[in-house]
């Protein structure tokens, strides 16, 4: 198997950030990509209809001619019926972060029980909860202490479409099979990294991310489910573009940039599992049918042939296998 065809492929989970930033980042994600949920999380979030507007107008500008679909996303607040049916037809769901979980979610909320009445809207509109799930308990245990948090939500909530975002451990994979309601992004840095990539040897800040990679028995199962295309699991790379001076430094910063290298590298591990005819439904196919999303097709020709990943993109970012060879690179775009 030494190429591979995707139509439209999606990233159902993308940081594209704001200024400079977005316009280094954006492209890259755009050239390959057909479209990507965007996250909220900027300084201050994009938590009004205007900050939506705003940024999807910044984000079309810095992709320039590429064909590319911003899903844009709220971030959650308590949100009135009038803003929620105002918002409806301009984003593609709304993102909650538990407060101070990971960067700049300082205005996420505090106690979920008490924003239900927003949820609630939310069930009776249509409008797709994007959940950040994770506790501030101890760091491996945030997201499986969180999953009593997404059976409650599930089961009172049984219309709400729910999706837990990045998930890293076997638990989030059995959790997704108990209820209807529930679907999941994974990253690509999960499927790939346990702990002791990050830190069982030499740390490496480029691998650091919220929730942090947790045992190979997890990464396992993620990878199993992402190889065999559960048709509730989507890709969602998380790419989370930081400057390098805030990687390596005291008081790292969360987030490891995969946007320019994602599709060669899934095309690599589902090649090299024997699973190539599932990467279609895992990077587009689920998503289009989980979301109800039809966006420009775009088709994406991958070849075994090796790529440099450059150690450094715009003097700013360091990608995931910086400077390293891998084996698979983007042929063509049409
Ligand atoms: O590692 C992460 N980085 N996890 C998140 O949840 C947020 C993200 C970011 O915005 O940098
Ligand atoms: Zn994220």
């Amino acid at each position: 198997m030494d190429q591979l065809t995707l139509n439209t492929p999606l990233d159902m989970h993308l940081h594209l950030r704001d200024g400079d930033m977005l316009e280094l980042v954006a492209p890259l994600s755009a050239e390959t990509f057909s479209g990507a949920v965007i996250m909220p999380n900027l300084v201050p979030p994009v938590d009004s209809l205007d900050a939506v507007h705003g940024y999807r107008g910044r984000i079309l500008q810095a992709i320039g001619k590429n064909a590319f679909a911003p899903f844009m996303t709220l971030f959650f607040r308590q949100y009135s019926e009038a803003e929620l049916l105002a918002a409806k037809d301009h984003i593609i769901g709304i993102k909650l972060y538990p407060a101070g979980a990971t960067t700049n979610s300082e205005a996420g909320v505090k106690a979920i029980d008490s924003v239900e009445p927003t949820i609630r809207l939310m069930e009776e509109m249509g409008m797709p909860l994007l959940i950040h799930g994770e506790t501030h308990g101890f760091v491996m245990d945030r997201e499986t202490e969180f999953l009593a948090t997404y059976r409650h939500l599930a089961t009172k909530f049984p219309k709400l479409n729910i999706t837990m975002e990045h998930i890293t451990t076997a638990a989030a994979v059995e959790l997704l099979d108990e209820f209807e309601n529930l679907r999941a992004t994974v990253t690509l840095q999960h499927l790939l990294i346990t702990l002791d990539d990050v830190a069982g040897g030499m740390l490496n800040p480029h691998l650091f991310c919220k929730p942090i990679a947790k045992r190979p028995e997890d990464r396992d199962a993620l990878l199993d489910a992402a190889l065999k295309a559960h048709p509730r699991l989507m890709f969602g790379s998380d790419s989370a573009p930081h400057p390098r001076e805030k990687k390596e430094c005291c008081g790292c910063a969360a987030g490891v940039f995969t946007a320019p290298i994602a599709l060669q590298v899934l095309a690599d591990l589902f090649t090299k599992n024997g699973c190539q005819q599932n990467l279609q439904a895992f990077v587009s196919d689920n998503a289009r049918r989980l979301y109800d999303v039809t966006p420009a097709e775009k088709v994406v020709t991958l070849v075994r042939e090796p790529f440099e990943v450059p150690a450094i993109y715009g003097e700013t970012v360091v990608p995931m296998y910086a400077g390293e060879t891998i084996p698979w690179s983007v042929q063509s775009v049409e």
